[in-house]
């Protein structure tokens, strides 16, 4: 198979053409979902790598890659809803409350050893969970039934509201990002630690993806849809 990617489209462009480039991108640390929009190009100048080497890796990525990709762009809506709902939503209400238990029984058991930074951690994981949770709910409760029952194209204002808080939801996994020193495991760290260093960085691997699939894909196809 060979693959054609364009360095002048945009990072939202080839994520949505091959679903396995954004593992390049995560790798990269490329913001491919809420900041999706820039030329591939452009993202490698700024970060001073070779274009053609990232293309070639996405180039293997995709060639590689055992997993079949979905083209979410060319599957019917509902279908896309449905894989949101089953493969984000519905294990984020579980794994949220996972992490927040972890990272409290962290804090109680080592905060001494870091306060600062553990509680910054704790206020900021809590501010997004409550966020992602009310978020979820609306797209649920809103959003998606507007688009299932073919109103997409007049959702302009509450896929705007989705927007912002996906940007907001973005800054927050950014925030753990540094509080964790991009998930580098402390040496004096428990099991427990471990696990929740692993998880969070999990959690922000998976939201990207949900953003993306969101942003990029079914919010521009809803409000187009007559
Ligand atoms: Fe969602
Ligand atoms: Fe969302």
């Amino acid at each position: 198979m060979s693959i054609a990617i364009i360095p002048s489209n945009s990072l939202a462009q080839i994520a949505t053409e091959h679903p396995m480039s954004t593992r390049v991108f995560a790798r990269h640390q490329m913001d491919f979902c809420c900041g999706g929009n820039l030329p591939l190009l452009e993202i490698c100048e700024k970060k001073g790598l070779d274009v053609l080497k990232v293309v070639e890796e996405i180039c293997n990525e995709v060639q590689n890659s055992k997993e079949e990709e979905v083209r979410w762009d060319q599957t019917p809506l509902d279908d896309l809803m449905d894989h949101i709902l089953a493969r984000y939503h519905q294990p984020l209400k579980e794994e949220l409350p996972r992490l927040e238990a972890m990272l409290d029984k962290v804090y109680q058991v080592h905060g001494e050893k870091d306060p600062e930074r553990l509680l910054s951690l704790v206020n900021v994981f809590r501010a997004l969970k409550e966020e992602l949770k009310d978020h979820m709910e609306k797209e649920e409760v809103i959003l998606f039934p507007m688009i299932r029952t073919g109103q997409g194209a007049m959702a302009g204002c509450p896929i705007s509201v989705m927007e912002m808080e996906h940007k907001s939801a973005g800054a927050s996994l950014c925030k753990i990002r540094q509080l964790t020193d991009e998930y580098q495991v402390p040496s004096q760290a428990c099991n427990t630690w471990r696990a929740l260093w692993h998880g969070l960085k999990e959690l922000e691997e998976s939201t990207h993806q949900h953003i993306h699939l969101e942003n990029n894909i079914l919010h521009p196809r809803a409000l187009s849809s007559s």
